[in-house]
């Protein structure tokens, strides 16, 4: 995600809710939600008076369940928007107060990596309180791809001011190529260095095992971070940080299952429930939140990712009551079929995500931006399904060949925002009228909203995948 188009014209606009008497239209409709998630992320993010400053709490939700605390994955998702603003804002003020909010989150972080825990290393624990006490229960631990996505998204942060002049501020808090371990990147990929290569809690903190995304995410980190060190004048170390990264790609290639036609998201699982079905949204939010908008190995545009989209897309369509009722718009997604956590209660029936479903809204969306960037497109048994789910008349069969610029081409490209559209338009179905609140899960009976409240990365799936959108149709944004 790079922009924050349109939104921004200063914290009043932030603060201020659009009423109107007319219905919205949907792209209305987006940009009042698009308002308010912002602003729901400030809140939790600034309102709590019981926690340090830079502490990002999941949720405000204190009990059943209880999350309220920072949990580094979440946290670096979170960042994401507030770095997007950032670095789109055209207003000062603005400009200032996020860099300050920033700034806080970077200097708890740094904390955090060096406050001891129960993960060896102390870079891998995956919660803290959000005062930053090390939590001390029982937990999945490590969770290796914390560390990598806090790198991962705040690159275009430390990029963005390179290009302001602050190498100073970079050297001393983020990255500083001469001593490669320091500031809150050099430690966090240092532990990665260590850590990726054995086993770890998944993103779901169930499984322990090799695991599709902390892979996909530590790789795009490591070749984040030689980017970053050429562009300090250090090409000799990011190519040690390249060296890394193709290591790690070797071993995601194993996740590709030809009979299966599916990227499967764990292997050597030692720990944990097992998953039959070997299905799991976790490969979709790989591919977006590592995509570099180039077509590529586990980008949104390769078969192997569509196939497993497809398959997902097919699996819980079938497996959720309420994707069942034809007069809902699109298909609420879930983490996997065999989920048993409820939101509260972990033996119990799993439902769709808010987040898992805006996953796949982003994901067709990021398929369109990845296409324009081609020529053509082969049509082949593993594309096949999704694209056709984005055609509105025209037939497409294996081995056709599909230009730039001709009617179907242009059909598909349109397709995949209808698509793409359809799961923003049924996470919004399921949201708070009212107040565009969203928690984590929506009972796949009822279609209520379920587990914790305010969930913060719900709103930040949100922000990514509207922003993605609005890179569609405003290409001079891109
Ligand atoms: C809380 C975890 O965060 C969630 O992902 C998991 O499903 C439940 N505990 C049950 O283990
Ligand atoms: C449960 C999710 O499975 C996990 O990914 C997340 O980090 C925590 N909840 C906190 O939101």
């Amino acid at each position: 995600m790079r922009g924050a188009f349109g939104l921004f014209f200063g914290l009043s606009v932030i603060f201020t809710s659009s009423a109107s008497f007319a219905e919205p239209t949907f792209p209305e409709w987006i940009k009042i939600q698009e308002k308010r998630s912002f602003r729901s992320l400030v809140d939790i993010y600034t309102k709590p008076a019981d926690k340090s400053k830079g502490a990002v709490p999941a949720s405000p939700s204190k009990k059943d369940p209880n999350y309220y605390f920072h949990w580094v994955r979440d946290a670096a998702l979170v960042t994401e928007p507030f770095v997007a603003v950032f670095l789109n804002t055209k207003d000062e003020t603005t400009k200032q107060a996020i860099f300050h909010w920033l700034h806080d989150y970077v200097e708890f972080s740094r904390e955090l990596q060096g406050t001891p825990n129960k993960t060896p290393g102390f870079v891998g624990e995956p919660k803290f309180y959000v005062d930053g006490r090390a939590f001390d229960e029982p937990w999945g631990r490590p969770q290796t791809d914390g560390p990598a996505l806090r790198t991962l998204k705040l690159i275009p942060f430390a990029m963005h001011l390179l290009d302001l002049g602050k190498d100073e501020y970079v050297r001393s808090f983020l990255f500083d190529p001469t001593s490669p371990g320091s500031g809150l990147m050099g430690g966090d990929m240092s532990y990665v260095s260590e850590a990726w290569a054995f086993p770890t809690f998944d993103l779901w903190e169930e499984v322990l095992g090799d695991h599709f995304y902390s892979l996909a995410v530590q790789r795009r980190a490591f070749l984040e971070l030689q980017r970053l060190s050429n562009r300090m004048g250090d090409p000799a170390l990011g190519k040690t940080y390249e060296a890394e990264a193709h290591k790690i790609e070797e071993r995601m290639s194993a996740f590709w299952k030809a009979d299966l036609k599916r990227i499967v998201p764990t292997l050597r699982a030692q720990w944990g429930p097992a998953k039959a079905s070997q299905l799991d949204t976790a490969v979709i939010l790989a591919a977006i939140h590592t995509r570099s908008g180039k077509a590529g190995a586990w980008e949104p545009s390769d078969d192997r990712v569509i196939s497993t989209a497809h398959q997902l897309i097919k699996a819980f369509r079938a497996l959720y009551p309420i994707n069942q009722q034809y007069d809902r718009p699109g298909i609420a997604i879930g983490r996997y079929p065999e989920d048993t956590y409820d939101g509260v209660r972990t033996n119990s029936v799993g439902n769709p995500w808010f987040l898992t479903t805006l996953a796949l809204a982003e994901y067709s969306y990021a398929l369109r931006l990845s296409l324009e960037t081609q020529e053509k497109i082969l049509i082949s048994d593993l594309n096949l399904g999704f694209l056709s789910s984005a055609m509105s008349g025209t037939e497409l069969w294996v081995g056709m060949t599909l230009e730039k610029g001709e009617p179907a081409w242009n059909e598909l490209l349109k397709g995949l925002v209808r698509v793409g559209d359809a799961f923003v338009a049924r996470a919004g179905f399921h949201m708070n009228r009212e107040t565009g609140a969203m928690s984590e899960q929506i009972d796949r009976h009822t279609g209520f909203m379920r587990g914790a409240e305010d969930l913060s990365w719900s709103y930040a799936a949100f922000l990514s995948a509207v922003w993605t959108r609005e890179r569609i149709l405003r290409p001079s944004l891109r």
